[in-house]
Parts: structure tokens; C-alpha cells; sequence
């Protein structure tokens, strides 16, 4: 596809998500949808489960902590985040609990709202049409593979989608967490080395104009 409809194609598929009237009718899901950013002519896409208070507010994917590490990692494996990657989620609306302080608590998106929202991932993966898509978490790679998909036993494992390579790995915030429980640093090397794997596909192939 020409990179100018690219560009409107990407443009119809955000106005569809602004105006989701189903999204809407949903409880526990925010209103302030989260859109894709990046390079919409990458060869690789990333895809999350959904945002998180920093991401609503901004609008824009792994932008809080969890988005640092990510952006972090990859950057020090040699990559231009912006233009080597096309970054998204696979629920475009922030999934909480209320608390009693007001305050919402993430939570993870339900299998109503993921198949509500499913639609959009669709078109923005055939607008794409990356060669590898990384997922990061089990929720996004149960997207794709499956929800009998085991993360932990299958991360940095290479799968056929439709003739896209899938490449599974760890969320960012998982990295975090095991961090916070005294994990040293054992976890960020497995996401790292998930993460070197597709270092030789993107960089073999020619470069992509950034979008
Ligand atoms: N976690 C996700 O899965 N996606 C984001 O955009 C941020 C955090």
C-alpha cells in the first residue's frame, strides 16, 4: 500500500476507535482511548495488553515506567524506537477497578472487551503488515496464539500467524515487578535476550521511511 494511504488508512482506523460506541457501554474501561504511535511502515510491531494511567493521559502506548524499561532495552540493543517499530496495544481503552479512594487500580481488559475491541488490531495489523509482531505479556500473545498460549514456557519462541513471525516475550511491567520482588536482573536478561532475536530480521532487512 502506498505510504500517503497508509497514512489515511492508519487516520480512519483512530477516528473508528474515537468514536466506538460499544467501548462506551462497557464498565471498569476508560473513556480516553489510547491510540498507536510509531513507525506504521516498520517491519515490526509491538503490541501490549492495554494502557495504564500515564498512557490514557498522554493518549500514546508504554509511555509510563513499564514503556521506559521497554524504550530502554531497546534503544541499548541498537534500535530507533520510533522508526524501527509500530507500537500498540491489544485494547485501545484503559481497563480498571474503581477504588474506594476514587483512585482506579489497572486491571486486566476482559474477554468482552478484547473481543469488542478486536476489530481494531485486525486492520491495523493488515494495514501494517509487519513481518514480526513482538507481543509483550501473555494477554497479547494469547491474542494471537491462543488462550492455552503459556508465556513463561514458550517466551523468545518464534510462531506462524497468517504468515507473520510472532516472537512472544515478557511485558515490560512484569520485568518491574521482578525486580521489585528481588529478582536480580534475571528477568530483564530473558527479555533482552527475547529481545536480540529480532535485532537480525529488522536490521537484514532495508530500512523503513519513518512514518
Ligand atoms: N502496558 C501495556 O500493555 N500497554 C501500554 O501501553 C502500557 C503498559
Amino acid at each position: 500500500m502506498a505510504e500517503i494511504n497508509k497514512s489515511v488508512v492508519l487516520q480512519r482506523i483512530i477516528e473508528d476507535i474515537k468514536k466506538c460506541e460499544q467501548c462506551r457501554t462497557l464498565t471498569g474501561v476508560g473513556d480516553r482511548p489510547v491510540f498507536p504511535r510509531g513507525n506504521p511502515n516498520a517491519r515490526c510491531m509491538l503490541v501490549g495488553e492495554g494502557p495504564g494511567e500515564k498512557e490514557e493521559q498522554m493518549q500514546k502506548p508504554f509511555v509510563g515506567t513499564a514503556g521506559r524499561l521497554l524504550e530502554h532495552t531497546l534503544t541499548n540493543l541498537g534500535f530507533d524506537v520510533n522508526r524501527d517499530f509500530y507500537i500498540t496495544n491489544v485494547v485501545k481503552h484503559r481497563s480498571y477497578k474503581p477504588l474506594p479512594s476514587g483512585k482506579k487500580e489497572n486491571k486486566p481488559p476482559t474477554v468482552k472487551q478484547i473481543n469488542i475491541e478486536r476489530e481494531f488490531l485486525d486492520r491495523e495489523t493488515a494495514l501494517v503488515k509487519p513481518k514480526l509482531i513482538v507481543t509483550l505479556g501473555a494477554k497479547a500473545g494469547q491474542w494471537f496464539l491462543g488462550k492455552d498460549f503459556k508465556l513463561t514456557e514458550n517466551h523468545g519462541k518464534f510462531y506462524n500467524w497468517h504468515g507473520i513471525e510472532i516472537l512472544p516475550t515478557f511485558h515490560p511491567a512484569a520485568v518491574l515487578r521482578s525486580y521489585a520482588a528481588g529478582d536480580e536482573g534475571e528477568r530483564q536478561h530473558e527479555f533482552e535476550h527475547d529481545l536480540r532475536k529480532i535485532r537480525d530480521i529488522i536490521t537484514t532487512l532495508e530500512r523503513p521511511m519513518a512514518g
